[in-house]
């Protein structure tokens, strides 16, 4: 390209430029136009490139001027997009079929997360039985969280649920379990009641395809005279056969939790578990419970010498996981809408 006659020059390119814009009549011819006239290797691109070699007084001029044509061109290949998609739509609403009273399009609808489902579920199972749904805060006192539920301070028992707190001081904390609603119930509710508690818990531990630093359970809390473990048994495996809608292999093992006495680890077994993979195969850890310690019915206000009681603790994303058949826990906080959708 001539050196010495860039005015010119530019003014050439800019004259077939915005010919070939104006001739561009889709968005093939777009592209190409693109390509020319803005790419890499374009008339333009030359003049650009050659400036180093113009003589000193000539090249800011012809900087500026090329560049602003650079501007103009990308702006009207903008425009030029702009105005043929308008045409079309345009053209196709002015079309003999088209119907302007057609609803338009719908916007996708999201779904239930499967906890969700499942603690309605529970929801209505355990309200046929008379249980009421207490709810509680997830930001909580450690009182209710551990000392009511006879956790002293220091106690080793409370290194098993190491918590995420709230405040330097030591008071306030995420609740690791919904066990202490169990102590606002009593104080709030007179003797004898049932309830469960749905909600969401928090746990400072290593997070893997079993646990989770955030996950569900269900407590659950039934006050009355003459309450045994029979009953606890009974009520677990009433609940249990209504959700899996099968007869579900429960077994119980001593578990030590402060606030109940005796204590169990209740586990499940799926009746084909053995064809199943992963951590559904065999027996599922599924709850802990046992006969509320007599400190925890003094600390709800309850006189242990009349009334006794039950309480469990269920989790409610494990439910969800056997009765789904999902092996990895982290799904349900990933937000991964090619695994929500599937429910
Ligand atoms: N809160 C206990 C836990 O989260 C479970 C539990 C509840 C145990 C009620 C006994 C009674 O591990």
């Amino acid at each position: 390209m001539a050196e010495t006659s860039n005015g010119s020059n530019l003014a050439e390119i800019t004259a077939a430029a915005m010919a070939a814009l104006e001739a561009a009549d889709g968005e093939a011819a777009l592209q190409a136009f693109e390509r020319t006239w803005l790419g890499k290797q374009g008339p333009l691109a030359e003049l650009l490139a050659s400036i180093p070699r113009l003589p000193a007084a000539d090249r800011p001029r012809v900087g500026k001027a090329a560049n602003q044509l650079k501007r103009e061109l990308a702006e009207g290949l903008d425009a030029r997009r702009s105005a043929i998609a308008e045409a079309a739509l345009r053209q196709a609403r002015s079309a003999d079929d088209y119907d302007a009273s057609l609803p338009a399009p719908r916007s996708p609808r999201g779904s239930l997360h499967p906890i969700t489902r499942i603690r309605r579920e529970v929801e209505d199972i355990f309200g046929s039985m008379g249980y009421r749904v207490l709810d509680g805060p997830e930001v909580e006192l450690d009182h209710y969280n551990f000392e009511a539920l006879n956790f002293p301070a220091n106690h080793p028992a409370r290194d098993l649920q190491d918590t995420f707190w709230c405040d330097n001081e030591g008071h306030v904390l995420l609740r690791t379990h919904t066990s202490p609603v169990q102590i606002r119930a009593m104080q709030r509710l007179k003797p004898p009641f049932r309830a469960i508690v749905p909600g969401r818990v928090f746990r400072n531990e290593a997070v893997d395809a079993k646990h989770e630093h955030t996950f569900h359970q269900v407590e659950g809390l039934v006050i009355d005279e003459g309450i045994h473990v029979g009953h606890l048994i009974g009520t677990l495996k009433g609940v249990l056969r209504e959700i899996f809608a099968s007869e579900i292999d429960i077994r119980l093992r001593p578990g030590y939790f402060p606030f109940v006495e005796p204590g169990f680890e209740v586990d499940i077994r799926l009746p084909d578990a053995g064809s199943r993979g992963g951590v559904l195969a065999d027996w599922v850890e599924f709850c802990g419970a046992g006969m509320v310690h007599p400190n925890v019915l003094r600390a709800g206000g309850v006189d242990p010498e009349r009334y006794s009681g039950f309480a469990f603790g269920m989790g409610l994303d494990r439910m969800v996981m056997l009765r789904y058949g999902i092996d990895d826990i982290r799904h349900f906080m990933a937000g991964d809408l090619r695994f929500l959708t599937q429910f």
